[in-house]
């Protein structure tokens, strides 16, 4: 069975990715996760505990807030 995998880009934080999912570095070895807990992923850089966030963005000031543009919204009247 098959689960969705969704990947959150989270307000000024990190990616937050729910479902089953595995974190490989660059030679294909698997990083530890805990199975059925949400995986954050360090968008900002800053994380000493690459590639998973530490929180360190909060400290960094890191901004980021990104919306998805939703088919129609466009079109949609306003007022
Ligand atoms: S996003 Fe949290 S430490 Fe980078």
């Amino acid at each position: 069975m098959t689960t969705e995998v969704v990947i959150t880009a989270t307000d000024d934080g990190s990616y937050r990715i729910s479902g089953d999912v595995v974190v490989l570095d660059a030679a294909g070895n698997a990083f530890p996760t805990v199975a059925g807990r949400d995986v954050f992923l360090c968008r900002c850089g800053h994380s000493a505990n690459k590639p998973f966030c530490d929180g360190s963005h909060g400290r960094e000031g890191f901004s980021a807030v990104e919306r998805a543009v939703v088919a129609g919204d466009q079109a949609a009247p306003t007022g």
